[in-house]
């Protein structure tokens, strides 16, 4: 197993480097990344490579035992490179050139940029080729971004050609009809500059950026593994959904993405139980890419902060989002950053040591997780989460709902999040796929936002019903086509069957507005969208109970083959939806978790190796907790034998090793 930090011995005087190392290896470390932003330095002016502060760096680590993570920079080129070609920088949706001094400054298809891409990585593999301590790569930098500007127009046009054909074919799909927008010819179609406004095109132009991040990557993987058959290569993702990481995870080795469950974009708070299940979430959605652990490249070990800071981390709390991480899948830690900078943009992004370089609370909690990971890394390396849920996560319906919300404020990734939570809270692993991976493996699959549903997907859908399997889906489903065109049939088309349902009419929920809804005798809220729903074969579950929809079903299961279809009409509140959601779960035969929550709030998670099962207890709350064992554990920590009755305290974990069942 992994464990380390990200480290930019570029930023600190040689003088430094030895006891960088020395303080990383007490702390059990074995890792580093590097050079990812480095380019200026690996190569100051053009053809004019530098290796010998990063020989020596490595050189230091290695003499600590600590191996390497190499970056190739080309998340940050160099000044000298924009001055030469200022073309590879990116042009936003207005016409408007990005300008220099950040990072991410740059066209995926620029052909300049690709030359110097392919130089800088091939320096870097021949002079590596035979460094043992390097024994992983990461290309780039958290890909992301949209560029407009006329080498994307012609890269799209070459994108649109291959997958249409001809011109009309490509007329016909977007429709352009419409407004007078009928292309005669290839050469006339460009990138969609604002106010570009087809959701045909917009969305085909999101495909071909996501493609043109997916190729720039291959391109770099290809050229590393020339040179270094043998070469492990990873990229850091982020909760970005810019590009179809099923897609860009395909040319990877190991997937890895970084964590920051305490950033300024989740929720602020000091009460972290309200928010574990979001990075839980994203671990589960990095294990589905590839099927497969993954790395965490970027693990939170400092307050977050660019102009404006957050919180620090609470005493504990890295542990907890530590071990979290390895509960999900995770195979290697490697912390955000070694030492916080004292200059560059991120001087608030806060690392494991200040800006003085002083080992204080966080580098003393790191080293005690080094110590105790040792107890179970052999274990780690050969297991796994198996899960009998799966949740989908499908990129092209998330640029759906990015460019048309249907309602305001909606987000698709917030339906994820708040099945997810569902599960979460009761301690049900969940697994995310694709639209395209298999079903059969899961007792339940939940597909909240498929608006759009191929003839392909409808059919996987219906076999997966009939042949017992429980599916969920809510309002929208199948209302578009692939290609973003609405279907002109009646709503969910090929999938009316398998629902037993019609649907009568929909709107939009005014914001700040509400429908009550009913289930049994509970009543809840609905925000921001209502099917109303007529019942042919499927059963109401749940109903509106307020304005001129009282009464109609949102809710409904239907008997399909051996299996069971349920459909939601509505978004609604969280109350609401744990009912629901019981209902559904209930029929799933699912098996029974051996340790259960009595009292309080506590994850249990858990990975199934060889020689056992490891369960992850995780009290992320404030407030004692308590669960009930009832299967034969040892604690980890302590050595004694576990079961009955057990107190879980505020922000504490245990770690219980159960044999295979
Ligand atoms: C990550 C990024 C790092 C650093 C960090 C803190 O997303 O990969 O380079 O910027 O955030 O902001
Ligand atoms: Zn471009």
């Amino acid at each position: 197993m992994f464990y380390g930090v990200d480290y930019y011995p570029e930023h600190w005087p040689e003088e430094r480097w030895e006891t960088d190392a020395r303080l990383m290896h007490d702390a059990h470390m074995n890792i580093v990344r590097m050079a990812e932003f480095a380019w200026s330095k690996i190569e100051p002016k053009e053809g004019e490579y530098n290796f010998e502060w990063l020989d020596k760096a490595i050189e230091m680590l290695a003499k600590y035992d600590i191996k390497i993570v190499l970056g190739t920079p080309t998340a940050a080129p160099p000044k000298w490179l924009i001055d030469k070609y200022p073309d590879i920088l990116p042009v936003d949706s207005n016409g408007f050139f990005m300008g220099f001094g950040s990072r991410r400054h740059y066209c995926p298809n620029n052909p300049h940029y690709h030359e110097y891409t392919t130089k800088i990585v091939e320096a870097m593999a021949e002079h590596y080729k035979d460094n043992s301590n390097v024994v992983a790569w990461q290309i780039d930098n958290e890909f992301g971004g949209t560029c407009y500007c006329d080498n994307c127009s012609a890269a799209f046009r070459i994108w649109l050609k291959d997958k249409y054909g001809t011109i009309e074919n490509l007329n016909n799909s977007w429709g352009t009809v419409f407004w007078s927008q009928t292309y005669n010819d290839w050469s006339s179609v460009i990138s969609p500059r604002r106010p570009a406004s087809s959701p045909s095109l917009l969305l085909d132009y999101k495909r071909f950026m996501s493609d043109s991040f997916v190729k720039y990557q291959k391109m770099q993987i290809n050229t590393i593994k020339k040179i270094i058959p043998s070469a492990k290569v990873t990229h850091n993702l982020l909760q970005f959904n810019q590009i179809n990481y099923y897609d860009l995870s395909k040319d990877l080795d190991f997937v890895s993405w970084d964590n920051y469950p305490v950033r300024l974009s989740y929720d602020t708070t000091f009460k972290i139980s309200n928010l574990s299940h979001v990075p839980a979430m994203f671990h589960d959605i990095a294990r589905g890419l590839k099927k497969k652990n993954f790395w965490v490249m970027e693990q939170q070990s400092g307050a977050a902060g660019t102009n404006i800071v957050g919180r620090q981390l609470k005493p504990n709390e890295i542990r907890l989002w530590t071990y979290q991480s390895i509960a999900h899948g995770a195979n290697a830690i490697v912390y955000f950053r070694w030492r916080t900078a004292v200059f560059g943009a991120e001087e608030y992004w806060h690392g494991i040591l200040d800006h003085d370089g002083f080992p204080r609370r966080r580098y003393d909690e790191i080293k005690i997780i080094g110590q105790e990971l040792k107890k179970i890394q052999n274990f780690l390396d050969d297991s796994s989460v198996d899960s009998e849920v799966a949740l989908i996560r499908s990129f092209d319906n998330e640029w759906m709902f990015e460019i048309q919300p249907h309602a305001k404020d909606f987000k698709y990734i917030d339906q994820l999040k708040k099945y997810y939570k569902y599960f979460y809270d009761k301690n049900i692993q969940v697994d995310f796929i694709n639209l395209y991976d298999d079903f059969n493996r899961y007792k339940i699959v939940v597909a909240p936002g498929i608006v759009m549903v191929s003839d392909e997907i409808a059919k996987y859908i219906s076999n997966y019903v009939e042949n017992g399997g429980i599916f969920l889906t809510t309002f929208r489903c199948g209302a578009k086509r692939w290609d973003n065109r609405m279907n002109d049939t009646s709503l969910l088309g090929p999938l009316r069957e398998v629902f037993g349902i019609d649907i009568e009419e929909y709107g939009g929920i005014p914001a700040n507005e509400d429908i009550t809804v009913k289930v049994g005798s509970d009543f809840g809220k609905a925000l921001s969208w209502y099917d109303v729903i007529h019942c042919k074969k499927a059963q109401s579950l749940g109903e509106y109970a307020s304005e001129y929809v009282s009464g109609k079903s949102f809710f409904t299961q239907n008997c399909y083959g051996k299996g069971k279809a349920y459909y939601v009409g509505t978004i609604p509140d969280d109350k609401i939806l744990d009912k629901m959601m019981n209902m559904v779960v209930k029929n799933a035969n699912l098996s029974k978790n051996p340790i259960t929550v009595v009292k309080g709030k506590v994850e249990i998670s858990k990975r199934a190796g060889k020689s056992g099962v490891l369960y992850f207890l995780l009290n992320f709350d404030d407030e004692d907790s308590t669960v009930s064992v009832n299967v034969q554990t040892v604690d980890l920590f302590t050595g004694k034998t576990v079961s009955g009755t057990l107190n879980v305290k505020p922000m504490e974990l245990k770690l219980l090793m159960a044999e295979r069942s």
